[in-house]
């Protein structure tokens, strides 16, 4: 899988991908993460970006023309799959999502700054838009981080067995049940007996009772409740 990430900020997205999974993904060669700095396409020879809003109010939104640039030559090189934009107004970002988008070859990230892009943009390129929560961010880096990396451990052979993501929190609408390692006993909380038995068709039984126990508890729209 190829990922090409359209920012005005690049430097906020080096560090999410150098390091763990995200490194060994694109060492192992199974994903490539390509930064973009939106500066590089800039109308003028100020660098320029984005200007001020038409009818008037406060903050910048990126230019239109220098996302065109951008866009068109990527899209020039390759097919993609997706052009997602990163915004608060998007559709909210679920697993399922991410194990729909794991399945793509080639996307684009778009990211928004300031009061976000000019919507002639979105109109343009943008083939779906995604919100990672009912909060607003700084601008759409950190929500693509979260994409690409929720995305990225989902490509067979990027986890081994053991961090398998078949495991993970809503793959099956649950929540994890707890987890624990040594030492067995820690100012008097002990591990629970049946996670040491060695029993582990047990063992099964007792995951899958305290994931639905927790997510009864923690998230019971999870389970239509
Ligand atoms: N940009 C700013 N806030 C965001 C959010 N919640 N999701 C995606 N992109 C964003």
């Amino acid at each position: 899988m190829r990922i090409d990430i359209i920012t005005c900020v690049p430097d906020l997205l080096v560090s999410p991908f150098a390091h763990s999974i995200m490194q060994r993904a694109q060492d192992k060669g199974l994903a490539t993460v390509h930064l973009h700095n939106l500066r590089d396409y800039a109308i003028n020879k100020q660098a320029q970006i984005d200007d001020y809003m038409f009818g008037g109010g406060a903050g910048m939104v990126l230019m239109v023309e220098p996302i065109a640039k951008c866009i068109r030559g990527l899209q020039a090189e390759r097919d993609y799959d997706e052009v997602i934009y990163l915004t608060p107004d998007g559709v909210p970002y679920t697993q399922a999502a991410a194990n729909r988008l794991s399945l793509k070859q080639n996307l684009i990230l778009l990211c928004g700054h300031y009061k976000g892009i000019d919507e002639r943009a979105r109109e343009l390129f943008v083939t779906s838009e995604i919100s990672i929560g009912d909060y607003v961010i700084s601008g759409g880096e950190l929500a693509a981080a979260v994409v690409a990396d929720s995305v990225i451990r989902l490509i067979p052979g990027v986890l081994s067995d053991e961090t398998s993501a078949l495991t993970d929190s809503f793959q099956d609408q649950l929540l994890s049940p707890p987890v624990y390692t040594r030492p067995a006993s820690f100012e008097g909380l002990e591990v629970p007996e049946i996670l040491r038995s060695g029993d582990h068709k047990r063992i099964g039984q007792w995951r899958e009772q305290q994931a639905i126990q927790r997510t009864r508890q923690r998230r019971p729209d999870l389970l239509g409740e």
